[in-house]
């Protein structure tokens, strides 16, 4: 199986490389990217060929990729809600036409695509599960550059869903629901608003800074472990009955406010030499969102899966729950900054 991942480098991408090398001895995987620093540790694999390309730029060499590929993932795109708002024709550029040219690609030469869509595309639907075929996708006025993520992914699922209508396109959609894990950002940047919102609160913690909640905190998201969203990836590869299927990937019993995330991760990181300090000292705020985002941001005030259809068609259960993800993903981020002090 030659699997070619467009975006290898990335948080999805370095984690779903290390565990078709460690599980599939046999699968090769060309890794496209414009860094290959979360993958550089995964290089001397023989069955990784990492190209350092950027999709914007050289189109000729990803097309090549294609042609010689079994199955490609398009995973090059930006998803921080900061980027929506601040550089909204950037997020279009990459996350919509760079990813409209790959899956014109697979359909040309009859490739099979595995797309990320996203849980955003459900935007503030006020269904109480989220259900891939009945849940209506809700954003809001254009002025809310927010949803600009929201619709480019809904486009594309919208597209390659009739591709695979009129020309047969075999093709997966899968839905992220708050991947976290480690390199998911870069804690190391100060900035509110660079990081999702583990990682910004980690990053908080480390430089001291007060934990902001956005509008009160009391949205809710469902956090899933990374090994939970790869493990399903991988049953999607193997499996026939993904062909021309949606995938809600998340954790329904990992529900949590902004609030208790915030108050669960100050008190885990106070375990930690490198937060303990801090941990002691920072507060948790309330912020307006007009003043942390922006007047374009509005958000998603309830996020929750159903993941009936990947239970019932893959056999897929997200096991890693809520304290336990986020002791692995702090674990990782104190080793590393360990290592460099
Ligand atoms: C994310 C991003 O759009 C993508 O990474 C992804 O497609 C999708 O959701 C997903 O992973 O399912 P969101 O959940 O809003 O969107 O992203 P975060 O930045 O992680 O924020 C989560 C919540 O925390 C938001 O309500 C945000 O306002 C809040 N937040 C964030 C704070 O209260 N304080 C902060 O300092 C940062």
């Amino acid at each position: 199986m030659n699997i070619l991942i467009i975006g290898a480098g990335g948080f999805i991408g370095s984690h779903l490389c290390e565990e078709i090398l460690n599980s599939r001895k046999d699968w090769n995987i060309s890794a496209l990217d414009i860094s290959s620093a979360k993958i550089d540790h995964l290089l001397p694999s023989k069955n990784l060929n990492f190209y350092k390309t950027d999709i914007l730029d050289d189109y000729g060499q990803t097309e090549e990729h294609i042609k010689n590929c079994d199955v490609v993932f398009p995973l090059a795109a930006i998803a921080s809600p900061l980027v929506y708002v601040q550089d909204p024709l950037r997020v279009f550029q990459l996350d919509f036409e760079a990813n409209l040219r790959i899956v014109k690609s697979a359909v040309k030469y009859e490739k099979r695509v595995v797309f990320p869509s996203t849980s955003e595309v459900y935007g503030m639907c006020g269904d109480e599960e989220f259900e891939e075929d009945n849940s209506n996708c809700v954003t809001g006025p254009i002025c809310k550059q927010r949803w600009i993520y929201s619709c480019s992914k809904q486009m594309l699922d919208r597209v390659i869903y009739a591709y695979g209508i009129r020309d047969g396109l075999r093709y997966t959609l899968f839905r992220p629901f708050n991947w976290i894990g480690p390199r998911l950002d870069d804690i190391k940047n100060e900035n509110n608003g660079s990081s999702r919102v583990v990682t910004q609160f980690l990053s908080n913690i480390l430089h001291g800074k007060n934990i902001n909640l956005v509008d009160g905190g009391s949205q809710i998201r469902c956090f899933t472990y990374i090994s939970d969203g790869i493990d399903a990836l991988i049953k999607i590869i193997e499996n026939a009955a993904a062909d021309r299927q949606i995938f809600n990937v998340g954790n329904p019993h990992n529900q949590c406010s902004i609030r208790e995330l915030a108050q669960k991760i100050l008190s885990l990181a106070s375990e930690y030499d490198v937060f303990r300090e801090n941990a002691r000292t920072v507060k948790i705020v309330n912020t307006d969102s007009s003043e942390y985002y922006g007047k374009s941001y509005q958000d998603v005030s309830r996020r929750v899966p159903s993941v009936r259809r990947a239970e019932e068609l893959l056999g897929w259960k997200p096991v890693v729950g809520m304290d336990d993800l986020l002791i692995k993903t702090i674990n990782f981020y104190a080793e590393i900054l360990k290592k460099d002090s």
